[in-house]
């Protein structure tokens, strides 16, 4: 699989307020991706949309080849998250 992430004009409407507006980005196997933007960017939304913890409005996106939306239970199979730093152990590698 060469994309494990793609996202196609991903949006997220909270009544008239836009907070991710057609984004469309895509993450190849084993790249290190970085998502960066300013405060309010919409970078959280975003995450919780691909992690499945927050329906989107608009867009399609593809995890590990998973429909969000239809198959959010295989979408959850096949991913781990880690939030934060400080509940990172620094002896456990991602491998
Ligand atoms: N539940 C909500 N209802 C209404 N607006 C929201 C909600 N959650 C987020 N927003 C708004 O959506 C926009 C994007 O917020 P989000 O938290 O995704 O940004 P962020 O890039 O993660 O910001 P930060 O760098 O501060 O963590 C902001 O304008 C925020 O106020
Ligand atoms: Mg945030």
């Amino acid at each position: 699989m060469q994309n494990v992430i793609e996202v196609s004009r991903l949006q997220k409407k909270y009544g008239e307020m836009t907070a991710v507006n057609n984004i469309s980005f895509f993450v190849k196997q084993g790249e290190l991706f970085a998502f960066l933007g300013e405060n309010g960017a919409g970078k959280s939304t975003t995450i919780n949309m691909l992690s499945t913890i927050l329906p989107k409005s608009s867009g399609e996106v593809l995890v590990m080849g998973h429909e969000l939306g239809r198959e959010d239970a295989s979408i959850r199979k096949e991913i781990g998250i880690v939030f934060q730093n400080s509940v990172l152990d620094g002896k456990l590698t991602v491998k």
